[in-house]
């Protein structure tokens, strides 16, 4: 593994000290030796500091994933969102449990399909060739400002119809919203929790100029809603849904393009292997994302006694589902850490698994192949500059903040 500047308090991990912290810096810089342990040692483990247990291996996070009856999402499904108790406005579907989920989830489901999704390849590809064609000639490039937070940016942005002009400003603010060197959790996620003013002006606008864009399309959407009122979307459920989307679908696409350059530097071999034959790029992207998942910790409230490993984990307490852990885990996956763009992969975790299954999944698959075969249609050969490469540490996902690669 090589060297990352590492921030944050340092915590030591000796033998007999087993010590998980999903907010420690240095643990994240390399969370794989400390989930090894989990698995082996304390496969049902609970932090007395933040007050949440966790499970680690294969067969206890996939069927907990499914399993939304006792792990729910309603109070949130990420760690500080629970912890801080906070209400959460209806619509965001990954912080909802049936019924509301059900419904809630459809409509997207309605407008976010995946004919959609494939007819954007065009204009992803085109997204893609405009950051890279640039950088032709050039010796070095960072990977995650020139391509990972530029690219799916563009996308959410065309598919939601928000002019390219401000794209710029709505994605650093994201940006700086989530991450946990620059945002309290108190901040992100108290009263400007899905502050969704910067997109208020586009929906307004796009009432009055009608596209083909997802916007206008949840404008004109009619669906039943719980009551059994057939009504269309007020503007706050879709300022709701319009943050949702861009929230979700940015910044983990951002870290895989991250990951897809920096295992392929350390993997030449294979980054050849698919430059000569393209048809290994869908299963090299499924590889990438099982040995470096994005989003590695759901979080979940309990919602009856469970019985694991002779605990009672009484209800109420805050389960985490480390499927980065799973995914790794010796039990299911044969030498889970060797990275294999040949191997057979029955069910990664990383974008989850049930009712709660990533909606974006076809559209992240789809740009870090396009990402990749881009890459490689111009550059064969990189490797990262290491002492300037850096981890991001924010509270939802795990990767990059700035990978320069040099060009061979
Ligand atoms: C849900 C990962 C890209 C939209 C999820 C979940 C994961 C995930 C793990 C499940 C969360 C849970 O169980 O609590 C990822 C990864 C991505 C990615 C790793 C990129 C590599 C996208 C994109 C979009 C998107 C591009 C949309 C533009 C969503 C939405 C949900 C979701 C709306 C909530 C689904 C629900 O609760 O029913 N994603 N995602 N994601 N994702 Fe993604």
């Amino acid at each position: 593994q090589p060297h990352v500047e590492g921030q944050g308090p340092l915590t030591t991990i000796s033998a007999d000290d087993l010590y998980y912290d999903p907010f420690d810096f240095e643990i994240d810089n390399d969370p794989y030796p400390v989930w090894r342990r989990l698995r082996d040692e304390a496969p049902l483990y609970y932090n007395e500091r933040y007050e949440f247990y966790a499970l680690s291996r294969y067969t206890d996070v996939a069927p907990a994933l499914t399993d939304w009856q006792t792990y729910r999402s309603g109070k949130g499904s990420v760690l500080e969102v629970i912890r801080a108790n906070i209400e959460i406005p209806p619509g965001v579907i990954l912080f909802e449990d049936p019924p509301l989920h059900d419904i809630h989830r459809g409509l997207l489901a309605r407008v976010f399909t995946p004919k959609r999704m494939s007819a954007l390849e065009p204009k992803i590809r085109e997204f893609t060739v405009r950051c890279l064609d640039p950088l032709v000639g050039a010796g070095t490039f960072d990977l995650i400002q020139q391509l990972g937070a530029q690219m799916p940016m563009r996308t959410i942005g065309f598919l939601l119809g928000i002019p390219e002009s401000d794209q710029e400003a709505i994605r650093d603010r994201l940006d700086k919203g989530m991450n946990l060197e620059e945002t309290s959790s108190e901040e992100m996620y108290g009263d400007g929790f899905l502050d969704g003013s910067m997109f208020a002006e586009y929906i307004d606008w796009r009432a009055k100029h009608p596209s083909d864009d997802l916007m206008t399309e949840m404008l004109n959407t009619e669906f039943e809603d719980e009551t059994g009122t057939v009504r269309r979307l007020s503007r706050e459920e879709i300022l709701t849904y319009v943050t949702l989307l861009a929230g979700a679908g940015n910044e983990t696409t951002t870290r895989l393009i991250g990951w897809t350059g920096k295992l392929l530097a350390e993997h030449p071999d294979q980054r050849r292997e698919i430059a000569r034959d393209r048809s290994l790029l869908p299963n090299a992207i499924e590889e990438i994302l099982r040995f470096e998942a994005p989003s590695p910790i759901q979080a979940r409230s309990v919602a009856r006694d469970v019985e694991l490993y002779g605990q009672t984990v009484p209800e109420g307490s805050i389960m985490t589902l480390l499927n980065a852990s799973a995914n790794r885990d010796e039990r299911h996956f044969p030498d889970p850490d060797i990275f294999d763009i040949h191997r057979r992969i029955d069910r990664h975790l990383s974008f989850g698994y049930g009712i709660h299954f990533c909606l974006g999944a076809s559209l992240a698959r789809l740009e870090g192949r396009v990402a990749l075969d881009e890459l490689l249609n111009r550059w064969t050969d990189w490797d990262v500059d290491w002492g300037n490469a850096k981890l991001a540490h924010t509270s939802t996902a795990r990767g990059w903040e700035r990978l320069p690669v040099t060009l061979g």
